[in-house]
């Protein structure tokens, strides 16, 4: 192979890897609206700005686009009623726990909530999930 030959197949290669990034990426954030609007559209809406008084919001919510993704991770899976305050509100109803969910698909739900509607946090990964998972067993008190 020539010097050009070459070239063509370094660049051929590397916008392949992107497009299946992207790809890999924007797959992610659409299986997670699928989970959204099945199992979280009910309570928080579909503007993600939940109810007043009952279901928090997550457009704009500081823990939603925060870095405690442990945490995140273990609201999704364990359900959520501690009727703490969250930006200065308290809610009345409590979260179902999703224990059926795979660490790929609270990763997907997680990416999709951190990326819609004014939300602009990085995406979630299963091995950050997995790691919460863990870390929340451990530091579980129930
Ligand atoms: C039955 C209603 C209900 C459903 C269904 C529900 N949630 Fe919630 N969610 C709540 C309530 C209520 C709270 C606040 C609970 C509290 O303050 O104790 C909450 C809190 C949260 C929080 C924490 C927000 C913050 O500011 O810390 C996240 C994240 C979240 N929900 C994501 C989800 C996702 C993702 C789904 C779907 C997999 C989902 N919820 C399904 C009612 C619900």
């Amino acid at each position: 192979m020539d010097n050009s030959k070459i070239r063509c197949f370094v660049i051929g290669a590397l916008m392949m890897f992107l497009f299946v990034s992207i790809k890999t990426q924007a797959q992610n954030v659409e299986n997670g609206k699928k989970i959204y609007e099945t199992r979280c559209l009910v309570c928080h809406q579909a503007d993600g700005g939940g109810v007043p008084n009952m279901n928090a919001p997550l457009d704009g919510a500081t823990n939603v686009v925060g870095n405690d993704i442990t945490r995140l991770v273990r609201i999704i899976k364990y359900g959520f009623n501690e009727r703490v305050e969250l930006d200065g509100l308290y809610y009345s109803n409590s979260m179902t726990p999703n224990p059926d969910l795979t660490p790929a698909q609270i990763s997907d739900v997680l990416s999709y909530i951190r990326s819609s509607w004014s939300n602009k946090a990085t995406k979630v990964t299963t091995v950050q999930v997995q790691q919460g998972i863990k870390g929340s067993q451990k530091t579980s008190t129930k």
